[in-house]
């Protein structure tokens, strides 16, 4: 809190000296800044704190003081930054890790994703994808990386704990640029309207609750462009991890596989085609839904995927 009051001091003593006095003071009435110099004061805020306001933010009175506006920014940050205290942020972190360390780590894009970006699925033609750009939201250890910079896109991800992206940074070092960022499938720290694809890869039912769904796909939406797509793998009913699995509501399995980390954890399944629709339509149109079903060799390692895509509406 105090480093973010600090920082804010030395933004305004740029524009003018201040005094301790000025930190509770209203710093429009103040004289401190004027009303060019808030918008310069927000994008300042948002690019060094990567947090995005919003209008509530703007009519709250405590935007007008510099410690207001510190509790406000507190109060945004820990959203984000507190998934990286949870078990599921530091199970995934550590399973990176030890893959890498084993040599296990996935280091193929997925076949599917390969087949939509370079085939003639999605559109009827190839797709021309130089120059634009993509959000990979739980990015894992970005083993999708290669392709898109195969493809020549702009790569963005996401994911819950600094060092899956520190361990991706490291390993795509000598890729080309490449902007990662804390976040989650509910918080995108990114602009509205901002990518022209945005790939949920086998991340989205790591949302338990129906309503973390939802918000989820308006997340999406929110940071795609207006003619931006949406690629998603979701689990489908038969996938190995719901091997044994709890049901414990509509859409909601426990995990139970003894061997696997996320034993215990809620997993949203959709179930059917109707049910995808019901939730996607809403943030999506020109929906396509299609399934991969992947069993090798025997009846309990098999793959089962919903793959889902659309335009944002
Ligand atoms: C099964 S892995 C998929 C990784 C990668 N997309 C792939 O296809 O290889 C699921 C990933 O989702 C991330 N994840 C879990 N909960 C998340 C959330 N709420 N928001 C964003 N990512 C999340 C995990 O850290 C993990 O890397």
């Amino acid at each position: 809190m105090k480093d973010i009051q600090n920082w804010l001091v030395d933004w305004f003593k740029k524009k003018k000296p201040i005094t301790e006095l000025d930190i509770t003071r209203n710093y429009f009435e103040a004289g401190l800044i004027d009303s060019l110099d808030v918008i310069d004061l927000i994008e300042s805020i948002e690019s060094h704190f990567k947090i995005k306001f919003n209008e509530m933010h703007f009519q709250d009175r405590n935007f007008s003081t510099i410690e207001g506006l510190s509790h406000m920014i507190s109060d945004v940050l820990p959203k984000t930054h507190e998934i990286e205290n949870t078990n599921m942020a530091k199970g995934w972190a550590a399973c990176y890790q030890i893959y890498k360390d084993r040599g296990h780590d996935l280091c193929y894009p997925s076949e599917t994703l390969i087949r939509l970006l370079k085939g003639t699925y999605l559109t009827g033609q190839h797709l021309s994808l130089k120059g634009q750009s993509v959000l990979d939201v739980g990015f894992g250890n970005g083993n999708n990386f290669p392709l898109y910079y195969d493809m020549g896109l702009k790569v963005s991800g996401v994911e819950i704990h600094q060092q899956i992206l520190q361990q991706a940074r490291e390993t795509f070092q000598s890729f080309g640029s490449l902007d990662l960022r804390i976040g989650t499938n509910q918080e995108l720290p990114y602009d509205d309207n901002h990518f022209d694809f945005l790939v949920s890869w086998n991340v989205l039912h790591y949302e338990a609750q129906e309503n973390g769904i939802i918000k989820s796909l308006k997340e999406y939406a929110r940071v795609l462009k207006p003619t931006g797509r949406l690629l998603l793998s979701t689990t489908g009913p038969d996938h190995l991890i719901l091997n044994g699995a709890k049901k414990i509501g509509q859409h909601q399995n426990e995990i139970t596989v003894k061997s696997d980390f996320r034993c215990g954890q809620v997993h949203f399944n959709f179930g059917n085609k109707d049910y995808i629709e019901y939730y996607f339509q809403s943030d999506f149109k020109g929906l396509k839904i299609g399934r991969v079903h992947d069993a090798l060799f025997d009846a309990t390692s098999i793959l089962d995927w919903w793959i889902i895509t659309g335009i944002k509406k």
